[in-house]
């Protein structure tokens, strides 16, 4: 990936010798590449220290917590809950969190009722990003 992204810097810098029309054409096809690269970077995100630290800040801030502790249930099932089934029944959080999937841990219709009020009412607001940390977060609670 990164070789890509010096490919096209040197690609650009050949074009930025031929007039400064081509300069402008260049930076932007030179953007819009390195825009793609950040959205593949995404979708194939990886539970990586910054990543997981992201999540558990999220998890803080957008009051996750407020239902969710590390280890005791509480309104919600417990984040340890929560991820030994995701990693049993190799779940997808980030569809559920998108209101994608069906939940797998609590399937009680009134406590999944509590939690589709969220995901309808500010999960929908969060990034891919957003939720991709909130995952890889809940997956790092052992
Ligand atoms: C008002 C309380 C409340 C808040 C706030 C809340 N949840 Fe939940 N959550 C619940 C309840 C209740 C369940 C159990 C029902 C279920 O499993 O869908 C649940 C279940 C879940 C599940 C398991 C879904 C499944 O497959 O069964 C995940 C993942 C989850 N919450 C993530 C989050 C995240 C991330 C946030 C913050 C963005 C959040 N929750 C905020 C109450 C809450």
């Amino acid at each position: 990936m990164r070789k890509s992204i010096l490919m096209l810097g040197l690609v650009a810098f050949m074009f930025v010798s031929c007039g400064d029309t081509k300069k402008e054409e260049v930076k932007k096809e030179v953007e819009t590449k390195v825009e793609k690269v950040e959205v593949v970077a995404t979708e194939v995100a990886v539970d990586t220290e910054a990543n997981i630290t992201a999540g558990k800040k999220l998890f803080t801030e957008k009051g996750c917590i407020a239902c969710h502790q590390e280890s005791m249930k509480i309104v919600g099932p417990s984040v340890k809950d929560i991820a030994a089934k995701y990693a049993s029944e190799k779940g997808n959080m980030v569809k559920f969190l998108k209101g994608e999937a069906a939940a797998i841990v609590d399937t009680n219709p009134g406590q999944v009722a509590i939690m589709k009020a969220n995901l309808d009412g500010f999960v929908k607001d969060l990034n891919g990003d957003q939720l991709a940390a909130l995952a890889s977060y809940m997956r790092s609670v052992k």
